[in-house]
Formats: structure tokens, C-alpha cells, sequence
């Protein structure tokens, strides 16, 4: 939520900058704002709306060149998405500017304060206040690190800032609490950045910024110290994602792209998990085995598309290990004060990595004794940090708001999970657990062919573009995987769009039904449990009976379902547990065609951020 970059070096700031902030988009596009340092002094530009803007502004009215700069791409927390409101916000001397992410919860008290010693304050948001500090505490010291260090320490809240000052025009000083930055070393130059996508075509050479740290960059390099001054380790990693994977690659929307990659990443993520010993492994795994024997509960905690993936994780986990496993909404976890121990296991899903809610939900964990194992795509980031054990998906970068690779890399890593759990607990045998594996490494292919057969899904969303419903079912693995497909339809169609679990029709949902509703049925294997494919062939009839428009998604060679869809979609056989690996995925190329059909903006829904760092 929000994206900042950074830059000091060789090159020109601004290029360097508003390069990053295309890259960083996904994460607000309400406003966005540059500043540089040039000849002495400070030259800045926003514009509400998205980076376009911004960089029409630009060229319009352009900024000295200057080798220092900062900026931001907004989403929205306090005040509307306004010029004023826009990033960065400077000092009334117009010497200091910063950006921000996150929110700085006693920022009110702090505007009073400042508006009491003769600031004069021009936005409505919480940000403008660390300019005005910065400022007081620079003309104090003269250090815009130390300045950094002394105004953070008043700050309340969850914030990542970045800032310049005109009287030290080759640095640039970053801080960090509880908010996404990390900091890239080139050969003369340094970045900072929300996510490394916004450097990676300069520097693959990471260092990961800590809790509570403030980071000063110059051309020569990087120094960390904490909030109170204390010299701080400095960890360094390398990027391996590849600067072509955050382009879009010929495709007209990173999300078209991303449903295209899904067979890479799915292989990817399940590469080199069994070791020379046939054994399972993850990436890192800080939690004794003898205390995995132990676990008596696990508890999935995710939001949005992560949730879903957890939803799902809940019937392989069970089945596999035979622990009760829950899943909750990471929003609602700590406020109901839930019953965990030393015992309990705690999976954490979240695509970005800082998510607050889950980091959050995770914290609460921790502090109950409680051992957190994170899913997660993106390296270095807050979640894994903060967990015991990690699970690497390997989707790569995903830049598109509404996550698709990531959801299936997900389902990969909670399939890994459970087997991991069975392994050490000894409810599979080591075969067992190799022919799950070997299933799915057959996914990839599946999800190949079920690409290449989408052009009647294109067909039918487009025919529907002026519909106002569409509903989704499905049993079992597949009730999430209606949840799913609903997400998705609402995230980029703006529709109303809901998933049930079939079996509930009847108490409630099936007084929604009337003629010619579209509604998507996700219909399990016949060579599963018969009993739960037999129900919702009957829940289709009916629907069927009240005059719905059945799309169902069926297996290959399901004939049974073919008299009571309107429109059948294919899905290769797969083991039951593993078909929202293939079920999931013409469900998300229907939401993007639906939504392109209705002339929406598909990599950036409206009011959505990718990576929602505010609870
Ligand atoms: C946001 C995004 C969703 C995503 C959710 C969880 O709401 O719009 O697409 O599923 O956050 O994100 P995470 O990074 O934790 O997986």
C-alpha cells in the first residue's frame, strides 16, 4: 500500500525514480509525487490520479536534474486523493521533503503541536507533520539521518518514510516501523524501495532493512542504525527474480500475463522439494521436528485471495495429518481472542509478505507461544521474517491487483505443508507422499492445457458483460474455489458476484435465483466421493429448475453433468483434493475478460491495493 522509492547515484533521480514508481503502481494509484535535489535546492512535482499524470505534469513543466531524489505513488489513508494530498510533502522552507506508507497514528496531536510553533500546514494528511519535524530537528543538528532517528521516535503507528534534504544533496534517509522497504546497492549508486521490483533492473545486490531501523544511502554505500542510534547489522541478500517477470511481456495487462506464467510457476515453486533422502523439504524450517510431532491444532490465518488458499489448505491438512486445522480471516484473529499454545501451528499465507492483518494476526501468535510457518512469493519480506519457518511460492514478481499465479503457488506450498506435517508425523509413508508429489507435478501440464482452451470462457464472460449477478457454487475444495471466482468477478468487474457452498443453496442463496442468472458451478470429480458429486449434480438441477444459466466446470469425461449445462467448462482429471490447481484457472481468465468486456482497468481495480499495509 503506497509505493516510495529512492535513489542516489549517477544516473538522473527523476528517470531512476518515476521508472520505480511504474514499477511500484500496483500498490496505490490515487496520486504520485517526485522530488529532486538540484543546485542547491528542491524541485517537486505531484499529481493526483495515477503516475500518467504525474508524468505528464513532467514533461509539461520539467524538473531540474538532480542525482538525489525520492518518490511515491499513493493510496489513500488520510485525505482524498488530491494534488495537496499527494506525496512528497515538504517543509514550509520548501528543504526537506518525504514520503510515506503506512499511518502515523498520533499524527493529530503532532499537527497541533507544530501548528502551535507557527507551521503552517497544507494537506490533510498525517505525512506532512514528519516534514515539519524533520525540518525543526535538522536545523538542530544537521544530520537528516539523526534528524530521521529523533523524529521516529515521536512516531506512533506503522510507517516506512523516506526523505531529502536540500542541505545534504547526496543522501537520501529511510526509516522503517512495521511497513515494507528495502534498500538495493548498485556500483556507485543506492536505491531505496517499497519492493525490490523497483530497482531489480539496476541492482540485484538487496540489504534488508529491520524493525525499527533507519537507513542512510549515499553513492558509497549504505548505513544502518536503529531508531535510537545504535549501529545495526546490515543483511544482505541477492535478487533472483528476473527483471523481464515485472514487464508485461507483450500481454496487454500484467494479469493476462500472470494466469499465462501459472504452469512456470507452479513448477517452479515445486522445485527441489524432495531431497536425495525421498524426503520433503521446505526453505527454512526453524521449528524443532519433535515440536511438529506435537502440534495439536493448526490454525491457517490470510486475507483476500490467501484466505482461499488456506480455506483449501484446511481439507488437505486434515486429511493428510488428521490435526484440526481452522481458518480464519487474519483481520479477525486477535480480536477474538483465540486459544493458542506451544502446540498450536500457525500457517500464515500472504503473497506480499506485508499484508498488515497477518503480520499482525502472526505477532499475536508468537506472543502466545504459538509456532508460525509463512507462505509466502516475496523474499525478504516482513512475514517470513517475523515466522519460524517459511515456505518459499516461486510465482515470481505479481504485479496485477487481483493475485492469479500467486493463488496457485499458494495451494502448492499448503499441499507441501500438509505433506510436510504428514512426513514428520509419520501419517504418510514416504511413497505416499511421492506419488502426491508426483501428482502434482503433473499440474503445470494441466494447467498448460486448460490455457489453451479458454477462448469459449472469453466468449461466454463477454456475453455477459451487461449482467448484474453471477453467482458461484461449489462442495468441498471447490467451495473455495467459488469464493474465488466471486473475488475475482467483484475485484475487477464490480459486479455482484458471490460464492456459496452448494449445500447451502437451500437455506437461503436459492431465493437469489431467477431467470437467466449466470451461475458458475464448480463440480467435483465423479471418481471421488460419489456422494458429494452426486449432491451437486442435484444442486444444479436445481438451480436449473428455477430458470438459472448453469456454467459448470466439469472434469474430462464427466458425462453425467452435460444435460444441465447451459455451458460446460473442461478441466483436466485430477486427485479431488488438488482440482482448484486446474478449477480455479478459467475463473480467473472469465473475471478478466468480464472486466475488460465492461471497460474496466484490470491490473488496477478500482479502490484495491495489492499489498495492504494498514489494518
Ligand atoms: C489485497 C489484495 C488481494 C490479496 C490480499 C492479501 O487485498 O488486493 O489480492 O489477496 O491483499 O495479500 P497478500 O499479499 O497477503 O497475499
Amino acid at each position: 500500500m503506497c509505493g516510495i522509492v529512492g535513489y542516489v547515484g549517477p544516473q538522473s533521480a527523476l528517470d531512476v525514480v518515476v521508472a520505480g514508481l511504474r514499477r511500484l503502481e500496483y500498490r496505490g494509484y490515487d496520486s504520485a509525487g517526485v522530488a529532486v535535489l538540484a543546485d542547491g535546492g528542491m524541485a517537486a512535482a505531484k499529481k493526483s490520479g495515477k503516475l500518467v499524470n504525474l508524468e505528464k505534469e513532467l514533461v509539461d513543466r520539467p524538473l531540474p536534474s538532480g542525482s538525489t531524489g525520492i518518490g511515491h505513488t499513493r493510496w489513500a489513508t488520510h485525505g482524498g486523493p488530491t494534488d495537496a494530498n499527494a506525496h512528497p510533502h515538504l517543509d514550509n522552507a520548501g528543504r526537506v521533503a518525504v514520503v510515506h506508507n503506512g499511518i502515523i497514528e498520533n499524527f493529530a496531536e503532532l499537527r497541533a503541536e507544530l501548528a502551535g510553533r507557527g507551521h503552517g500546514l497544507e494537506s490533510e494528511t498525517d505525512t506532512e507533520v514528519v516534514a515539519h519535524l524533520l525540518a525543526e530537528e535538522f536545523s538542530g543538528c544537521a544530520d537528516l539521518a539523526e534528524s530521521m532517528r529523533l523524529v521516529c521516535r515521536r512516531l506512533e503507528g506503522a510507517f516506512t518514510l523516506v526523505a531529502v534534504h536540500a542541505d545534504e544533496p547526496d543522501v537520501v534517509v529511510g526509516a522503517r516501523r512495521n511497513s515494507p522497504l528495502v534498500v538495493g546497492v548498485g556500483d556507485g549508486e543506492a536505491f531505496l524501495a517499497s519492493d525490490v521490483a523497483a530497482f531489480i533492473e539496476h541492482t540485484r545486490a538487496a540489504v534488508e532493512l529491520g524493525q525499527d531501523q533507519v537507513v542512510e544511502l549515499r553513492r558509497d554505500g549504505v548505513t544502518v542504525t536503529g531508531f535510537d542510534g545504535r549501529p545495526a547489522e546490515v543483511r544482505s541478500y541477492h535478487v533472483d527474480w528476473d527483471v523481464s517477470a515485472a514487464e508485461k511481456g507483450g500481454y496487454d495487462y500484467f494479469m493476462l500475463k500472470e494466469i499465462a506464467e501459472q504452469p512456470k510457476a507452479v513448477a517452479d515453486t515445486l522445485l527441489g522439494r524432495i531431497d536425495a533422502s525421498g524426503s520433503l523439504s521446505l526453505d527454512e524450517v526453524r521449528i524443532p521436528a519433535r515440536v511438529l510431532k506435537e502440534v495439536d491444532k493448526v490454525v491457517v490465518v490470510a486475507c483476500g485471495t490467501a484466505f482461499h488458499a488456506g480455506m483449501i489448505a484446511k481439507y488437505a491438512i486434515e486429511h493428510w495429518t488428521r490435526i484440526p486445522c481452522e481458518v480464519e480471516l487474519a483481520s479477525e484473529f486477535r480480536y477474538r481472542d483465540p486459544i493458542l499454545d506451544a502446540r498450536t501451528l500457525v500457517v500464515a499465507i500472504s503473497q506480499s509478505g506485508e499484508t498488515m492483518d497477518t503480520l499482525m494476526a502472526l505477532r499475536h501468535a508468537r506472543d502466545q507461544g504459538a509456532r508460525v510457518l509463512a507462505i509466502c512469493n516475496t523474499n525478504g519480506s516482513t512475514i517470513p521474517r517475523e515466522s519460524d519457518a517459511v515456505l518459499y511460492t516461486h510465482a515470481g514478481p505479481e504485479v496485477a491487483v487481483a493475485s492469479t499465479k500467486a493463488f496457485l503457488t499458494q495451494l502448492v506450498a499448503c499441499y507441501l505443508v500438509a505433506l510436510y506435517l504428514a512426513q514428520v508425523r509419520g501419517t504418510k509413508w514416504a511413497d505416499e507422499i511421492r506419488a502426491v508429489v508426483r501428482d502434482l507435478a503433473r499440474i503445470p501440464g494441466e494447467v498448460e492445457r486448460v490455457l489453451e482452451t479458454m477462448e469459449p470462457v472469453r466468449e461466454l464472460a463477454r456475453s455477459l458483460a451487461a449482467k448484474d449477478t453471477v453467482l458461484f457454487l461449489g462442495r468441498h475444495v471447490g467451495y473455495p474455489v467459488a469464493l474465488e471466482g466471486a473475488l475475482k468477478l467483484k475485484e475487477l468487474a464490480y459486479m455482484h458476484a458471490e460464492g456459496f457452498a452448494a449445500g447451502e443453496l437451500k437455506h437461503g442463496p436459492i431465493a437469489l435465483i431467477e431467470e437467466d442468472l449466470p451461475v458458475v458451478v464448480v463440480v467435483p470429480s465423479p471418481r471421488g466421493r460419489s456422494v458429494l458429486y452426486d449432491k451437486i449434480v442435484s444442486n444444479i438441477q436445481e438451480i436449473r429448475a428455477r430458470g438459472a444459466r448453469t456454467i459448470v466446470i466439469a472434469e474430462e469425461g464427466d458425462e453425467a453433468v452435460v444435460p444441465y449445462a447451459d455451458h460446460l467448462i473442461r478441466v483436466p482429471v485430477t486427485p479431488t483434493l488438488l482440482q482448484p490447481l486446474v478449477a480455479t484457472v478459467p475463473l480467473q481468465v472469465f473475471a478478466c475478460e468480464l472486466a475488460t468486456a465492461r471497460g474496466n482497468e484490470v491490473d488496477q481495480p478500482r479502490n484495491l491495493a495489492k499489498s495492504v499495509t494498514v489494518e
